[in-house]
């Protein structure tokens, strides 16, 4: 098994020329799409569509009144202001994805920069989206896919890099890297990261950027304890070529 791993969204683009059909991409935007993601699907979301712009939210619900819309722009819940209640219905905290309000429902979701890593990998054999939250749940179903090229995509914030996804990233090569198994610099720096982060976890998450953003909010302080979980859900995220995020059978 080859590992490798995009450690910057500037990353991203290159992907579309990339030929991913033998490779497993990894998607971690730890704070906190993909958090949330699997938080939704453990609570029992039927199936989560991941956009990349809000028009495209707001025409898939026009289409389907019953899908529930959620996102962020800025961290904050996306507030369109137009009349009809075409307001979203969640912001991206896991914490609002209860069972009571997401069980059996299809979910769009549209954020920063979480659903565009993971369209961005589109055309891959397999696309997972994975967090702290299930990473031995997410590792376990590569080494038994017997995928022969991963590729660990940290989202990032922006066009920067997420310190937090890069921590994930690094778990994840330390879970699937064998003794001789050839990663790139890229893995194995990420590897060193979390090696130095992993007595402490949930501190060197809270100093990231976005960390350190969200802290400072009242209402979404919460939220970096909470992602920072580790294998709290035996679940695999994965979404096929029909861009529909749903948990692996
Ligand atoms: C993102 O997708 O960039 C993040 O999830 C943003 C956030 O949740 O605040």
């Amino acid at each position: 098994m080859h590992i490798d791993t995009i450690l910057s969204p500037l990353e991203l683009p290159a992907l579309a020329r990339r030929d991913l059909r033998g490779t497993a991409c990894v998607v971690f935007d730890i704070l906190r799409a993909t958090s949330t993601f699997v938080t939704a699907l453990h609570h029992g979301a039927a199936a989560i569509i991941p956009v990349n712009e809000i028009a495209k939210a707001l025409a898939l619900r026009k289409e389907k009144p019953e899908f529930l819309l959620a996102g962020e722009r800025d961290g904050l819940r996306i507030r369109t202001g137009q009349s009809g209640g075409a307001d979203f219905d969640f912001g991206n905290s896991p914490r609002e994805f209860t069972p009571e309000r997401v069980r059996g429902k299809t979910i769009v979701s549209t954020t920063t920069n979480g659903t565009r890593a993971l369209n961005s990998c589109a055309g891959a054999r397999q696309v997972l989206a994975a967090a702290f939250l299930n990473l031995a749940a997410s590792a376990e179903f590569i080494r038994r896919e017997n995928f022969t090229e991963v590729l660990l995509v940290c989202a990032g914030t922006g066009d920067s890099v997420a310190q937090e996804d890069v921590l994930a990233a690094g778990a994840m090569v330390d879970l699937l890297a064998a003794a001789r198994s050839p990663v790139s610099d890229s893995s194995k720096t990420a590897r060193q990261m979390y090696g130095q982060a992993r007595a402490n976890l949930t501190a060197a998450i809270g100093g990231s950027q976005n960390g350190r953003r969200l802290l400072g909010l009242p209402e979404l302080s919460d939220d970096v304890a909470f992602c920072a979980q580790v294998d709290v859900f035996n679940l695999v995220a994965v979404m096929p070529a029909d861009g529909t995020l749903r948990r692996a059978a």
